[in-house]
């Protein structure tokens, strides 16, 4: 089964189950204080997790695109991807554990044929904070799993959160066993030999991880799942890997047909690293040297890094993003739509880089020199991993160049660098999501609603061309990204702000109301209109000033938000200003 049957599949089978199918959320996170991407289905439903209604109601489903970047030097092996979509079915306060393993049983043996003695299960072992979890034990077990194929773990294994507070709870996972022998007498689900293959996660978030690590219950008991499709349509199609599936198949070939040097592992980074791309650009991300762009940009230069090994003519670079294109394009019409963009992005990226090695050459023969002068035989570590981290040197390359002058390096100093670095990225992306949606307080909720206020006094002093971009909120500040063609005006820029202490002043009224989104169009209420939305939105309306496609939470009354300040107004990319501003109180 291909992955996009088993996408329409699961949609259908949900919907067929009283769920509201909603669209993706972008990739690229929008209004969130800091997290780089999605990084799992939950993650754009935080807010209705922890109590907000949501306009579909309580029961959601969708398929979502992912990214996790912390796994990103594993990429080349036989299964991890940064890129991913994630299958999702949600219960905000609705059904729980009964209804939500009745139907990841149901969907997994009637819809996709699965015997069932492939299939095992874990749960929650319990400890303080949780008890045991023989309620879902024990449904496995009317469902039709027996004993021996259901497994109890702690907070290790079977305890979800994203990041280091917010909802979380114990959760169910369950295995495909792929039927390769056992590595030992003691092989389990949770063993990472490969025997078993974890498809799904049911997550029952009934609780709520606070800063200080202690636990408290939510009003509701949530149900979110995640599903891998790329792991699914592996297992499905019987191939051993992601690789060998129609999502990678053709590049992969076509990589094997270009390269004069053999190497599968480069190949799967290039494939992986390719996709990943194509993906962030089209949702916007564009390379730089800080955060996602950052992520991008190594994205990139990995697979070129790679490409170079495999000894392949970049000039085929144009021609292997297209072939994705093509090969993707029905999962992800947005690939095609913006086909122009993620070819010149890449392409510009690659030039950048290209230069970049060349410097890095320089470099070596720089170290080269003084090392002669010196008379020393191996490369420190710190000049190794500096080549590595400032020109995107690869150590295996350095290694073969130092061969090349009768010289070693010293790897294992490399090795305790690079291992400190990734360290610290790891610690970065999990602090970055610590932040998260999850982080909704009296500042970030004000900072939401100063958000449309400006976004309407942007319209009514430039006009109505002024169109929102971006935006990005902190509890220290606001970050608005709009369309207008040319820098504002002292006078501009001062009307604007009076303007919307005008509104905070008169102390308006916030409403919100739920409509279908062609009614929403209809009332004049601005928004993203992209097809991000579902059927059903809510409308915030402050006073009578604005009205604001969008999915909250806000402040009821205008009063108490402090005085709004503009910091500072520049360009953001052509065509595109940002405007950063803070509420004084
Ligand atoms: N949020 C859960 C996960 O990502 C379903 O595994």
């Amino acid at each position: 089964m291909k992955a996009i049957e088993i996408r329409n599949k699961y949609l259908n089978f949900f919907k067929n189950h009283n769920h509201k199918i909603i669209p993706s959320a972008p990739l690229i996170p929008e209004n969130d204080p800091s997290v780089l991407f999605t990084t799992a289905g939950m993650q754009p439903l935080v807010p209705y997790l922890l109590g907000e209604k949501h306009p579909e109601g309580k029961r959601l489903a969708d398929f979502q695109k992912c990214l996790r970047t912390v796994d990103i030097d594993e990429v080349g092996d036989n299964r991890h991807l940064t890129y991913f979509e994630m299958l999702g079915n949600w219960s905000l306060g609705d059904y729980f554990k009964d209804e939500s393993i009745h139907m990841s049983f149901e969907f997994l043996t009637k819809e996709l044929q699965i015997p069932v003695e492939k299939l095992f299960v874990t749960c929650f072992a319990g400890d303080e904070d949780c008890a045991k979890d023989e309620v879902s034990a024990n449904i496995w077990k009317e469902v039709g799993i027996t004993e021996d194929h259901i497994y109890y773990y702690g907070k290790e294994d079977n305890w979800w959160i994203a990041g280091e507070e917010g909802p979380c709870g114990p959760d169910t996972e369950i295995f495909y066993d792929t039927g390769k022998p056992a590595c030992s007498a003691d092989c389990q689900p949770s063993c990472d030999c490969g025997k078993y293959v974890e498809i799904w996660n049911n997550v029952f978030m009934e609780f709520f991880k606070e800063k200080d690590g202690t636990y408290r219950k939510l009003e509701q008991k949530n149900v979110d799942t995640g599903l891998g499709l790329e792991r699914m349509a592996m297992l499905l199609q019987g191939k051993e890997t992601p690789f060998d599936t129609e999502i990678f198949e053709p590049i992969m070939k076509k990589l094997q047909e270009l390269q004069k040097i053999d190497n599968i592992q480069s190949r799967r980074i290039v494939a992986e690293h390719l996709r990943s791309s194509m993906m962030i650009i089209a949702d916007g991300g564009r390379p730089s040297n800080i955060d996602r762009g950052y992520v991008l940009r190594r994205l990139i230069r990995r697979m070129i890094r790679h490409l170079n090994k495999l000894q392949i003519d970049l000039v085929n670079l144009e021609e292997l993003i297209k072939l994705n294109i093509d090969n993707l394009k029905e999962m992800y019409p947005e690939l095609e739509k913006n086909k122009e963009t993620i070819i010149s992005v890449i392409i510009e990226e690659k030039e950048k880089f290209v230069k970049t090695l060349a410097h890095g050459e320089k470099e070596f023969e720089k170290e080269m020199k003084k090392m002669h002068q010196e008379g020393k035989k191996e490369i420190d570590g710190k000049v190794v991993f500096k080549l590595y981290d400032t020109y995107g040197f690869p150590p295996e390359v350095t290694k073969e160049l130092a061969s090349e002058n009768g010289m070693t390096i010293d790897q294992k100093g490399f090795d305790e660098l690079f291992k400190k670095h990734q360290e610290k990225s790891r610690l970065g992306s999990e602090q970055k999501f610590k932040g998260g949606l999850a982080d909704q307080n009296e500042k970030t909720i004000s900072y939401h609603t100063a958000t449309h206020l400006l976004h309407q006094a942007l319209r009514e002093v430039l006009g109505d061309h002024v169109k929102q971009c971006g935006s990005n909120i902190t509890e220290e500040r606001l970050r608005f990204d709009f369309t207008h063609p040319q820098k504002m005006t002292k006078e501009e820029i001062q009307k604007v702000e009076d303007l919307v202490n005008e509104q905070i002043k008169k102390d308006l009224k916030v409403t919100c109301e739920e409509m279908s989104y062609e009614d929403a169009k209809k009332t004049g209420a601005i928004g993203l209109f992209t097809d991000k939305y579902g059927d059903r939105v809510k409308v915030y309306t402050i006073g009578d000033f604005s009205k604001e496609i969008c999915g909250g939470p806000h402040v009821t009354h205008t009063g108490d938000m402090g005085t709004f300040k503009i910091k500072k107004e520049e360009s953001s990319s052509s065509g595109v200003r940002r405007i950063k501003a803070v509420l004084i109180k």
